[in-house]
């Protein structure tokens, strides 16, 4: 099985991605291939709403030439998708809130002369975020929002892994963090069969 993180942390050491290497390991007991993409480094353009895409039925079928490119082909190989990011003003950071917009155009061609289909239907996809409020009060927004973003892409999404930033990096490190990891990934597998 493969797994992709679409990571949009924005700084070096991020709380987000050292929960992120936790998902990894657990996912890798399981044989899991797993690609983390630090979106920061990649060029992702914003999606300008041209709509070429909504035409393409076999493709992303966008006209950009940027770094999406890559992006689309590993999410269309994996069979999980995750998306990490830390909370910032209640949702996603703006680079992976780039890539949200030209999957969701990309991979669902709802919008064009005819409709056509979700390219990366039932997939397995998930949440793996850190914020600065309680779970609910700081990540439950995302979570909401993803669940309706899966609910229209035809996605299987199976909620967040979420910690709370309150006692510098080893927070992220310690048992409990861990232990949310693992279930996070049980549910992945559960949901996946293996
Ligand atoms: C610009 C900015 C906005 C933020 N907005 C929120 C927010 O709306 N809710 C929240 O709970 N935490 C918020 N936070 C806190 C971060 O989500 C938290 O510190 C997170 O663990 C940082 O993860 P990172 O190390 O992966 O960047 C914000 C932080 C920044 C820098």
């Amino acid at each position: 099985m493969k797994a992709i993180i679409l990571s949009g942390s924005l700084r070096e050491n991020s709380n987000t991605e050292i929960l992120a290497e936790s998902v990894i390991k657990h996912l890798e007991k399981h044989d899991y291939d797993v690609e983390m993409v630090k979106i920061k480094e990649k060029h992702i353009e914003p999606c300008t709403a041209c709509w070429t895409c909504q035409d393409i039925f076999e493709s992303h079928g966008c006209p950009k030439k940027d770094d999406m490119y890559e992006i689309y082909e590993g999410v269309l190989e994996a069979d999980v998708i995750l998306f990490a990011s830390p909370i910032y003003s209640w949702y996603c950071t703006p680079p992976l809130k780039a890539v949200m917009d030209r999957l969701v155009y990309g991979m669902n061609k709802y919008y064009g002369r005819k409709r056509g289909p979700s390219l990366w239907a039932d997939k397995v996809c998930g949440l793996i975020t850190t914020c600065g409020y309680e779970i609910e009060a700081g990540a439950g927004v995302l979570n909401e929002g993803l669940k309706r973003y899966c609910e229209h892409s035809n996605l299987n999404y199976i909620g967040m892994c979420a910690e709370r930033d309150m006692a510098g990096k080893e927070h992220f490190r310690r048992n409990e963090a861990m232990e949310h990891t693992r279930c996070f990934v049980e549910r992945i597998v559960e949901a996946k069969g293996v």
